[in-house]
């Protein structure tokens, strides 16, 4: 099954994931080491300071700086987005170009304030539309309840980090979760080198049947790309 790494911050200078095409091309080197074979590169992107048209602009030219270093054997790279939900987001002029590259699926990170009633009518206006498939960016990191009321909605699942699924795949909701389904991918959130792979290593290592279990849901969605 393909290793695939659903979050990741490793385009050249396009946010505060990687400070030039030498760290993008460590990162990409510990992802092969780590046995990643597909890495999407989902940069931040925020509405409220840019228009998709300049986020795109500027990816494509991040990811073409990268192309010119890729390391031998590196993972195949996908361009998407890590998407930061606001109220109005549904009305966004080309959202529907940030979702990962070739797929419906949109990567969207709630953000850590209280979320308005505005805000989840806007998640729910876009999960209604049969563009988009919404993977909710480290689910880990928010209030179970609050999750929950956005995993009620169709069309939306949940994405996990490796720092918190270390930590805390203990808890038994995540557990939960993800044995029925909510949760369709796992992620790095790589920034910079310094945390590396090994929490990925030690996630595929200690809860290998669930870690199948997510991968192999993760590879149902990117199939005619893999
Ligand atoms: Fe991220």
């Amino acid at each position: 099954m393909t290793q695939i790494d659903f979050h990741a911050h490793i385009l050249p200078r396009c946010d505060h994931g990687s400070d030039g095409w030498e760290t993008s091309r460590q990162q990409l080197k510990l992802a092969r080491e780590a046995g990643v074979e597909v890495i999407c590169a989902t940069s931040h992107f925020y509405g409220h300071h840019v228009s998709v048209d300049s986020f795109l602009k500027k990816r494509q030219r991040c990811y073409e700086e990268l192309l010119t270093h890729v390391p031998k054997n590196a993972p195949k790279v996908l361009l998407g987005a890590e998407v930061l939900a606001f109220e109005g987001i549904d009305q966004l002029p080309g959202l529907k170009e940030l979702r990962l590259q070739g797929t419906k699926l949109l990567l969207l990170e709630m953000p850590f304030t209280r979320w308005s009633e505005g805000l989840l009518d806007s998640v729910e206006a876009i999960s209604d539309d049969e563009d988009f498939r919404i993977v909710l960016a480290h689910v880990d990191r928010y209030d179970r309840k609050e999750v929950e009321k956005l995993f009620r909605l169709e069309n939306v699942w949940g994405q996990v980090n490796v720092d918190n699924l270390k930590k805390r795949f203990g808890k038994r909701y995540l557990r939960e979760w993800a044995r029925e389904g909510l949760i369709v991918a796992v992620g790095s959130d790589i920034h910079g080198t310094e945390t590396g792979y090994k929490d990925w290593l030690t996630c595929q290592r200690r809860y290998a049947e669930d870690w199948a279990a997510i991968m192999k849901r993760t590879n149902g969605r990117l199939k005619e790309l893999l």
